[in-house]
């Protein structure tokens, strides 16, 4: 497995790839979820292509009050992951090759930003876009996969790819969750015993309530139910269209019943499918 630190290095190595390259884009702290990122890229590459994990945790996708200096970097464990599940190349830039001093370009999404994540977390798909971009620039993918846990986050990348025709496929995965339901994500590993014993009635109150023909019970019992939950603050519960993601006003287009939910240091998102009925 290759260790990718520079940029001059991934370009070099990317020249030897000529089948698919298939990018798994992270910030680290890698879990089962990412696990199943990596397999689910191995198969896209087949058997003559490639996959590459960048780890990076990108400054410009936290706020002033967020998590960045206390975001998990277990870098050793990380490459012992990716040597286990055979990826060929892992990408570490650094924040300085990353970003000059007087970088002065950004990415911004005016529409489908503005919603669940985007309304308390300022900038912070700006960050996740513009990382992404460059990230794309460097490694010239044919694939990139993100986890669906992240669903925003997937559709604004699929809406950048779209608008900018970038010439990549994006995919999704479906998302990892432990045997009791709480989907994998680095910052569970920020909640205390207790914490991590309430955590998975968040997917269980959202399973519950997408059970629900009428989009407003749903809503009003997945909030009841979160707000049960004992140390939790809610900050979104939402149904949202699933590619748009503008509010589900019904149940005849594809949709996904979303939350954030403040758990102890953690905050925690989780989304499920809420399918069209006929
Ligand atoms: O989902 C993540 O881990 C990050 O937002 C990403 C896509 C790697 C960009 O920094």
């Amino acid at each position: 497995m290759r260790q990718l630190r520079t940029i001059s290095a991934m370009r070099g190595w990317r020249g030897s790839v000529s089948d698919r390259l298939v990018l798994v884009p992270t910030m680290g702290a890698l879990h089962h979820g990412h696990a199943a990122l990596i397999r689910r890229a191995r198969k896209l590459a087949g058997k003559n292509g490639a996959v590459c994990v960048s780890i990076f945790v990108n400054p410009t996708q936290f706020g002033p009050k967020e998590d960045f200096s206390a975001y998990p970097r277990p870098l050793a464990q990380d490459l012992a992951l990716c040597r286990a599940e055979a990826v060929d190349a892992v990408f570490l830039p650094k924040a300085s090759d990353m970003y000059l001093p007087d970088a002065s370009v950004v990415l911004q999404e005016s529409s489908l930003s503005q919603t669940l994540c985007g309304r308390s977390r300022e900038g912070h798909f700006s960050g996740v876009l513009t990382v992404v971009a460059k990230l794309f620039l460097i490694t010239l993918p044919t694939h990139a996969i993100f986890g669906e846990k992240d669903w925003q986050q997937l559709a604004l990348i699929r809406r950048m790819v779209r608008d900018l025709n970038m010439p990549l496929e994006i995919a999704g995965c479906p998302t990892f969750r432990e045997p009791d339901g709480l989907a994998a994500s680095s910052r569970n590993a920020y909640l205390t015993p207790a914490e991590r014993a309430a955590a998975p009635r968040i997917y269980s109150s959202l399973k519950k309530a997408a059970a629900l023909r009428s989009i407003p019970a749903a809503l009003r019992a997945a909030r009841r139910d979160l707000e049960a939950i004992s140390g939790a603050r809610v900050d979104y519960i939402e149904a949202v269209d699933a590619s748009t993601l503008g509010p589900l006003r019904n149940r005849n287009s594809p949709g996904r019943l979303a939350a954030a939910v403040y758990l102890g240091k953690a905050r925690l998102i989780d989304n499920i499918p809420l399918p069209a009925l006929s």
